[in-house]
């Protein structure tokens, strides 16, 4: 294992898409963001240089962080954010994890334009549990506005409504041929030589949507998500929240030609209508550019059933080698509904004194404005409380779509963190609310991977549904789709001390409080605390 030293400078740098241009906040002057590489073990030590004039921090999803969570990055959770003309060094080792992740902003709505893959290797001599392939190919999936994205939000903020959709998907940062504005060009193009396997390394860093992702004509062998490998399995279409990742194989078998790569939403919500593509090619190389593209047909945005199919054959490969140490016995079994609701709002002009909020068990997460991290290590107190509720305050009971019961809808605002044992097991029931509407949430929680040991439609029953959970090879995720109208139960073993955020990562459900955080205790031994503060850590 050796040390890797990456210097991210945040600047601003005009773009031009979908015909019209605006400066955007950049990881040096990149969009997406430049690709992280490492190996299973390595330090990384990742400057990040603030020349911009909004306050910035950087996370990288998915790593453990093994007693570092000051190298998490999320503001106000795990540091104070790094202000306009400072820096902070980013000091992390790679414990245990392989396979591919990305890093992104992780304040306000940043995130919209600075991210990245975040490739790790196995350790030098170490094979992939499957054949190695010819090539490997980072493919990040996003979002694009033509306005600014901070305007956005804030202008939903003030109204108290939603904010807009974006105005398209891209593909490495291009709508692709498809998209409406002429001078597009032909977008991302994949090269392939017939007969070859190309490893893709599929990222969803799109802020509000879950999104479909195909290619006319080939099929995709998935091997890993969310840097864990899986039993592979062969399909057509994959589905990926943001956050999540999936590295998929695919073999160019058939010879020649130019086939579409599409992105395109997935949501199964009544609420929500987007119908944008972002497009790519493959192209087999020897085929004239002048050939015609085999075409391929997203599937609708409301397809669940396509999305499951791909969700049910996700299975942790538990191999003698990658064994799935499920959690067995359980030290805190909780509860957590998850949703939307309305809360009154005297200046919301456009909705009519009420506004949109979200909660985790009716408890609307407001940013604090000192780290809590820091607060913890340094015994501050009216920073955050440790009271959030293991349980919704009203036992719930919703069989939705229909009018809300308001008992069930009413949140209160509060800092709050949920206490846990240092090395103590966690059962964790999350059940979409769906009080203004049944919605797909895909929750990610920092600092651990864990087991989605069950899943369901309606409301979870904690008498029958346990009796089939999967508790030998369920896969796992550091970022899971809680079903629309349904629940996920997730299990993991909370081995790594400090504060560690959990939210909605739809950034307009997280914007509007559906998030959390646990407070993991240290443990006795010497390996069990979590480590001092860099010196050059970032002040409030
Ligand atoms: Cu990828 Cu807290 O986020």
């Amino acid at each position: 294992s050796r040390v890797r030293h990456y210097k991210f400078n945040v600047v601003m740098r005009n773009t031009t898409k979908l015909c019209s241009s605006k400066p955007i906040v950049t990881v040096n002057g990149k969009f997406p963001g430049p690709t992280l590489y490492a190996r299973e073990g390595d330090t990384v030590l990742v400057k990040v240089a603030n020349h911009v004039k909004y306050n910035v921090s950087i996370h990288w999803h998915g790593i453990r962080q093994l007693r570092t969570g000051w190298a998490d990055g999320p503001a106000y959770i795990t540091q104070c954010p790094i202000q306009t003309g400072q820096s902070y060094l980013y000091n992390f080792t790679i414990t245990g994890q392989r396979g591919t992740l990305l890093w992104h902003a992780h304040i306000l709505w940043l995130r919209a334009t600075v991210h990245g893959a975040l490739v790790i290797l196995p350790k030098r001599g170490v094979p992939y549990p499957f054949p190695t392939p010819h090539k490997e190919v980072v493919v990040i999936l996003a979002e694009w506005w033509k306005s600014d994205t901070e305007a956005v939000i804030n202008q939903a903020l003030a109204s108290g409504l939603a904010p807009n959709v974006s105005d398209a998907h891209t593909i490495n940062g291009h709508p692709g041929p498809l998209s409406n504005c002429s001078s597009q060009g032909a977008g991302f193009t994949l090269q392939v030589e017939s007969g070859k396997t190309y490893m893709l390394r599929i990222i969803n860093a799109a802020l509000n949507e879950e999104l479909f992702f195909k290619i006319a004509g080939h099929k995709l062998t998935v091997v890993e998500v969310d840097a864990t490998y899986v039993k592979p399995f062969k399909i057509d279409t994959i589905v990926i929240a943001p956050g999540q990742t999936t590295n998929a194989l695919v073999t160019a078998d058939q010879g020649s030609g130019k086939y579409l790569v599409a992105a395109s939403p997935f949501m199964d919500s009544p609420i929500a209508v987007d119908n944008m593509t972002a497009t790519a090619t493959l192209h087999y190389s020897g085929t004239l550019a002048s050939t015609a593209t085999t075409l391929t047909t997203p599937p609708p945005q409301n397809a669940t059933a396509v999305a499951n199919k791909f969700i049910n054959s996700l299975l942790s490969l538990n191999s003698k080698k990658y064994p799935a140490n499920v959690p067995l016995k359980i030290d805190h079994s909780l509860f957590f509904t998850v949703g939307l609701a309305v809360n009154p709002c005297a200046t919301c002009k456009a909705g009519n004194g009420s506004r949109v909020v979200a909660a985790v068990n009716n408890v609307t997460f407001v940013m604090p404005t000192t780290a809590m991290l820091q607060a913890h290590y340094f015994n501050m107190s009216g920073v955050f409380t440790t009271d959030f509720p293991g349980n919704p305050p009203v036992a719930f009971n919703y069989t939705g779509p229909g009018p809300a019961n308001l008992s069930t809808m009413s949140t209160t605002n509060g800092t709050k963190a949920y206490r846990l044992k240092y090395n103590s097991t966690v059962q964790l029931v999350l059940q979409d609310t769906g009080v203004i509407a049944p919605e797909n949430h895909p929750i990610h929680l920092h600092g651990y991977n864990f087991f989605a040991v069950g899943r369901g439609l309606g409301n979870y029953n904690a008498a029958t549904d346990p009796k089939k959970f999967n508790l030998v090879d369920p896969v796992e995720r550091n970022t899971i789709g809680v079903p629309s109208g349904g629940w996920v139960a997730i299990r993991f073993r909370a081995d790594n001390p400090g504060v560690w955020f959990m939210h909605c990562h739809l950034e307009v459900h997280t914007t509007w409080g559906l998030k959390m955080a646990f407070l993991v205790d240290n443990g006795k031994g010497p390996n069990e605390s979590l480590l001092p503060p860099p010196s050059d850590l970032p002040t409030c």
